[in-house]
């Protein structure tokens, strides 16, 4: 296969449902630029307008339009706030209402109803919250907002999400909030705070949001997302021949780990021309062919990659046969939009690689015979592609039970995909 093109990734998933909620939160009318639109992100953007926030509609290449009402923009919504697959959505959300003096409800699909809430619902009661979940502490459930405290908390879990829900509800509720985790995750909410100017303070591992009086509206340009990137680069390292270029990808280091653990295994990815777009860096990136060596991920470096682990392992059963990779620490990606770690095991397994889990550890072991097979994707975007891009591989036959679940963060992925492959 040569792999040759040049394609620009659409707007960065996580950056997009922040920078909607943040323009809610503000003083006036703000435009995105390249806003994502996907499932996920609409998900955002619909429950935010049942909650009576003015947004426009997202999508096509033109800019969406968000009329902020202030630090407390929300009036009780009529029926429940339907997140769909997005834990983003739900764990936001909750740190937006728990500010706001009003019950509200908060459900989704099969996958986001198996999700754990209790680590973000936890510090919002101790803020002040009454929440009343599921068994399980799962959705559906039920939020009644009120005067908050102010937070110091020692999160067990590196999320981002559960950071971020915590600063909002900071936010509305009028008090500071302090997170600490284990190892720092992705930073774009503090970003796009700074570039509002509020004051937020990093010391070790530990972010302090203080609460600002307003929040000034803003207007931007959503960096392209890095995830959708990887999958492409990672077409361009497989091939036999050619360069991918991929054009406007955000390269925040908080979660470009992927080019690390690219560059260990022996795949140099070149940057080019960067940029600033709303506090983030971002570039060109270039990927050629190049042969695989197993790698050894690290617990520390997961949050940095957490979303491209399926992709990893995939590129870790092309590289040197008989080599085992391992990726340690890789335990939550059970509780993502599948378990992620199972199935990335068993469908490698499908496929004819010796792939693996013992405990919170995965091992994939380098092939030579070209995959072939089924794979179950449990409706799971990141598996889709990961497993589409593993299908690319000459004399491959990867077949997916469903493909439909791109949608949820890259709708056009199989078009993008197939404009960069030619063979040979
Ligand atoms: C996200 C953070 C990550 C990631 C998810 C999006 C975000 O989850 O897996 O796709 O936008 O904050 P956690 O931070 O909960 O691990």
């Amino acid at each position: 296969m040569i792999a040759r093109g040049e394609v620009t990734v659409p707007g960065d998933k996580s950056i997009t449902h922040r920078a909607l909620l943040l323009a809610a939160l503000s003083g006036g009318r703000c435009t995105l630029r390249s806003a994502l639109a996907a499932g996920d992100t609409r998900a955002t953007a619909a429950a935010l307008r049942r909650l009576g926030v003015q947004v426009g509609r997202l999508g096509g290449r033109g800019a969406v339009t968000v009329v902020g009402g202030g630090l407390r923009p929300c009036r009780p919504p009529a029926g429940v706030l339907d997140c769909h697959n997005s834990g983003t959505t739900a764990r936001l959300l909750l740190g937006l209402l728990a500010g706001h003096g009003f019950e509200a409800r908060l459900t989704g699909d099969r996958s986001l109803r198996r999700r754990p809430m209790a680590r973000v619902t936890e510090p919002l009661r101790a803020m002040g919250a009454a929440i009343t979940a599921a068994a399980g502490e799962r959705l559906p459930l039920a939020i009644r907002g009120g005067p908050l405290a102010p937070l110091a908390w020692r999160s067990p879990v590196a999320s981002a999400q559960v950071k971020t829900a915590l600063f909002f509800a900071g936010l509305v509720g009028g008090v500071a909030v302090s997170v600490t985790e284990p190892v720092i995750s992705r930073d774009h909410t503090e970003r796009l705070l700074r570039l509002l100017g509020v004051r937020v303070t990093v010391e070790g591992t530990t972010t302090t949001v203080e609460p600002p009086e307003t929040l000034p509206a803003f207007d931007g340009e959503i960096p392209g997302d890095f995830s959708s990137a990887a999958y492409l680069l990672a077409a361009g390292i497989l091939a036999e021949s050619g360069e991918v270029v991929v054009r406007n990808v955000g390269i925040n280091p908080t979660r470009a780990g992927f080019l690390r653990v690219l560059e260990r295994m022996g795949a140099v990815v070149e940057v080019r021309g960067r940029w600033v777009s709303l506090g983030e860096p971002g570039a060109t990136l270039v990927a050629r062919p190049a042969a695989l060596a197993p790698v050894v991920v690290e617990p520390e470096e997961i949050p940095s990659l957490v979303d491209e682990v399926p992709l990893l392992a995939c590129l870790a059963s092309r590289a040197e046969r008989g080599w085992t990779s391992v990726f340690r620490g890789v335990g939550e990606l059970r509780v993502k939009e599948s378990d992620r770690l199972a199935l990335v095991a068993s469908n490698l397994a499908a496929l004819g690689v010796a792939a693996r889990t013992e405990g919170d550890t995965l091992f994939v072991e380098g092939a030579a015979a070209p995959p072939r097979g089924r794979v179950a994707t449990a409706g799971d975007h990141r598996l889709a592609m990961a497993f589409a891009v593993l299908g690319t591989v000459p004399g491959a036959a990867v077949e997916l039970d469903d493909d439909r679940s791109v949608a949820i963060s890259y709708p056009d992925f199989f078009r993008d995909l197939a404009s960069v492959l030619h063979a040979s």
